[in-house]
């Protein structure tokens, strides 16, 4: 079965969460730059763009189980941080609030009875559990380095070396 109206709408809803994820980390790779941490600056880029790529898979299932895509309202991202450490906690709140979504998203296709939306969701289950695991990594070196910054740039040269920034 394809999705009904009430599991299309919870989908358009949760594609927008995913690209206010991708202006959120946008935001925080240009706080970042300007706090002269180009590595952690090119990590919320890369992580920007995965999160663009994850509203466009919803964009194209709504579109390919028959539409209609309704675009909502992305709020302004938040700009401004205390520090690198309240930065990547709020990184951390933000993917375990969308593994929240997510889950419920799931749960709401096995309400309706819709395998199709249930199969699609089951990629991003398998992919929350890396987001979060990464930003939960993240925010224990940047607590291990303390005032050190510098350590956390090379962790993330040494994390993904071959992958450019954006
Ligand atoms: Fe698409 Fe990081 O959640």
């Amino acid at each position: 079965m394809t999705p009904d109206d009430a599991v299309r709408s919870a989908l358009c809803t949760h594609m927008g969460r995913e690209f206010t994820a991708h202006f959120q980390y946008l935001a925080m790779s240009a706080w970042l730059e300007d706090e002269g941490l180009p590595e952690m600056a090119g990590f919320f880029a890369r992580q920007a763009a995965e999160e663009h790529m994850h509203g466009m898979k919803f964009f194209r299932f709504v579109i390919d189980t028959g539409g209609p895509v309704r675009i909502p309202a992305i709020d302004a991202p938040r700009a401004e941080f205390e520090s690198v450490e309240v930065l990547v906690s709020a990184a951390l709140a933000q993917e375990e609030q969308v593994t929240a979504w997510i889950d419920e998203l799931v749960h709401l296709a096995r309400d309706h009875r819709d395998l199709a939306t249930e199969t699609f969701l089951q990629w991003f289950v398998t992919e929350q559990v890396e987001e979060v695991s990464t930003m939960n990594e993240l925010l224990q070196v940047v607590r291990h380095a303390g005032p050190s910054l510098l350590l956390v740039e090379d962790y993330i040269v040494r994390r993904q070396p071959a992958t450019p920034a954006a």
